[in-house]
């Protein structure tokens, strides 16, 4: 997979679930992200967002998990 960007991949795909975790972490906000990575990787894999939103795809979880690979680009 090519280089992953948080600002413009990861950010513009949780943009429209940040209200609804702000009481855990800000999921645009970089730092936040980074730091709760592999929770944030375990729950995209189990299906969060939860009903009745669709969970994400393949590729959207696959893309997640090589931008922790990549080494959090920004
Ligand atoms: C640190 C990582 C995360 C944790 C620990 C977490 C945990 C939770 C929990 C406990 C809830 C409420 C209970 C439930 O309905 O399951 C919830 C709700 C939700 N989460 Fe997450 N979540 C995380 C990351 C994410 C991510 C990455 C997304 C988006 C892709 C997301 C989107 C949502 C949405 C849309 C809701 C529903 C809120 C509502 O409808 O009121 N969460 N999360």
């Amino acid at each position: 997979m090519s280089t992953v960007s948080f600002e413009k991949d990861i950010a513009p795909l949780f943009n429209q679930f940040r209200a609804s975790m702000m009481w855990r972490l800000d999921l645009t906000k970089y730092d936040d992200v980074k730091q709760n990575a592999d929770m944030v990787l375990a729950q995209i894999q189990g299906g969060m967002p939860p009903p009745p939103y669709p969970p994400l795809t393949k590729q959207q979880v696959a893309m997640f998990q090589a931008w922790i690979n990549q080494g959090f680009p920004k």
